[in-house]
């Protein structure tokens, strides 16, 4: 039986690299998904099979298929019912369980355990699993709550001293323990550390700024992801510490990315240092220019070519098919249409990329940043659907600006802008946009869908 389970494990193994192979380009990401949860499926199968062949009680049965039922019923409920804007919240929860689930299995096993046989590497990769795991759930639990705007940023000294003072703890105890300086159990040292890591996950996240939570969510995945491998090595089951390591990698390689696209070392998110001042000219400052629904279709109409920019707001309005409606309307005109994405876009990885997906847009109109930004000045009219940040020219002109050094898409370099927002507030940064003052920079205002509809139900019309 050993030697199927193991096979078992291979392929789905080989799925979760599969599937990650296919998430890497936007057309297969959909597949890589399937693939990589179906793996998920086959590891499930293949150990609940090898459980059944080991004679384990009836009752363990019972619970272990109630579990499944529950979580299966509670995830699929869950990400139907999410929207496309809460998505980062729902992947803090599901990391979250993960999390406490590493935690769950290092204290049953640190109960189980025979001390006196038991090698002290074991013991070593339990605590590392159970502290991690413990971290984990409760931060991402915490960062959950931040996104969703239920808890606030909490900067004091105290906390940041608390949680120091503990990670401190959590490093130095285990080591007087394994040096044989500190007198307790296992079990009472396993229990212990559950206690202090749960507390630390909380102070950890506590200080960061709720902008960064995105980051530390991918961060906490990756800590999730790694105490699955430690708890893997502990139950020697070779998919748990693959898809573990896998998680762990991604996770790591995605923050790090997320960084960079925002030009912030992962250090100063993790210190909760965000600089919120407004800055870069105040808004009452500028010329601001509004412009109408029948000028905006006009302009259209009259460019070659046009890019179109999206954000975060045009998740918020959910417009995504409209913009489609609006492409084809425009391309059936003879008019070139580019979509321009940003890659910290939105409030997650790949967001702009999935709403565009959504609208059945074809990728070959997608084109990356880097690739057209010194070519700005060939776009005739750039529409900017719901982006503020990522089109700030305040990050490459204004040393003192929070986002100085992000990368942006050069739209003011283009010969006419137009910006679609609901009014004056700023984006997720908390600054001002110098773009909006400028000479060639208009604003449509309005919710983007609404915008969007009315500029099509024009375009169809003339
Ligand atoms: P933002 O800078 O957040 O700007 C969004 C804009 O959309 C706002 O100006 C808002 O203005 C407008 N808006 C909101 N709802 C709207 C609606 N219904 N209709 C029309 N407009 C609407 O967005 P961005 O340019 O996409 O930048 C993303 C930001 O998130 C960056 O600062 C980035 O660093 C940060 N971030 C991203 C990620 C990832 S991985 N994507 C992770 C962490 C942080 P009004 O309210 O006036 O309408």
């Amino acid at each position: 039986m050993n030697i199927i389970v193991e096979v078992g494990y291979l392929i789905a193994t080989v799925s979760f690299l599969g599937g990650l192979k296919f998430m890497s380009s936007p057309k297969k990401a959909k597949t890589g998904n399937i693939i990589a949860a179906s793996g998920m499926v086959i590891a499930v199968v293949f150990t609940f099979l090898a459980i059944m062949f080991n004679a384990v009680p009836t009752i363990n049965l019972i619970v272990i298929l109630a579990a499944i039922t529950l979580g299966t019923l509670a995830g699929k409920r869950m990400a139907s019912k999410v929207e496309m804007t809460a998505m980062p919240q729902l992947v803090s929860l599901f990391n979250a369980t993960g999390g406490g689930c590493a935690m769950l299995l290092g204290l049953i096993e640190a109960h189980q355990l025979d001390v006196n046989t038991s090698l002290t590497g074991i013991k070593i990769l339990l605590l590392l699993g159970l502290i991690t795991g413990a971290i984990a759930a409760t931060g991402s639990i915490l960062a959950y709550r931040k996104l969703a705007g239920k808890t606030k940023d909490i900067r004091k000294a105290l906390v940041v001293v608390s949680s120091r003072l503990l990670l401190a703890l959590i490093v130095v105890l285990p080591i007087t323990y394994f040096a044989g300086v500190l007198p307790l159990s296992f079990e009472v040292m396993a229990y212990s550390m559950a206690v202090l890591s749960l507390s630390y996950g909380i102070l950890f996240v506590l200080p960061i700024g709720g902008a960064d939570m995105p980051v530390v969510i991918s961060l906490l995945n990756s800590i999730t992801g790694i105490a699955t491998a430690f708890a893997g090595f502990v139950y020697g089951n070779k998919a748990m510490i693959a898809g573990g390591i896998f998680v762990g990698a991604a996770g790591i390689l995605l923050t790090l990315l997320m960084c960079k696209a925002m030009n912030r070392s992962l250090l100063k998110v993790l210190a909760g240092k965000f600089k919120k001042t407004a800055i870069s000219g105040d808004t009452e400052d500028q010329n601001i220019k509004p412009i109408s629904i029948s000028e905006t279709t006009m302009q259209l109409t009259f460019a070659n070519k046009v890019a179109i920019v999206p954000g975060y707001g045009l998740a918020v309005a959910q417009g995504q098919h409209l913009c489609g409606q609006l492409q084809k309307l425009l391309e059936a005109r003879g008019i070139q249409v580019d979509f321009i994405i940003h890659p910290v876009a939105g409030r997650m990885p790949g967001h702009m990329n999935v709403l565009l997906a959504e609208a059945n847009i074809d990728y070959k109109h997608l084109k990356e940043m880097n690739d057209v930004n010194e070519d700005m000045s060939h776009y005739d009219l750039v529409l900017i659907i719901g982006a503020n940040d990522v089109v700030n020219p305040a990050a490459e002109n204004k040393p003192d600006s929070p986002i100085y050094g992000m990368p942006i898409i050069k739209t003011h370099e283009s010969k006419q802008v137009i910006v679609m927002k609901r009014g004056m507030s700023t984006g997720y940064a908390g600054v001002s946009n110098d773009l909006f003052g400028m000479d060639n920079c208009n604003l449509l205002f309005g919710d983007a869908k609404d915008s969007l509809q009315d500029i099509v139900n024009q375009l169809k019309l003339i």
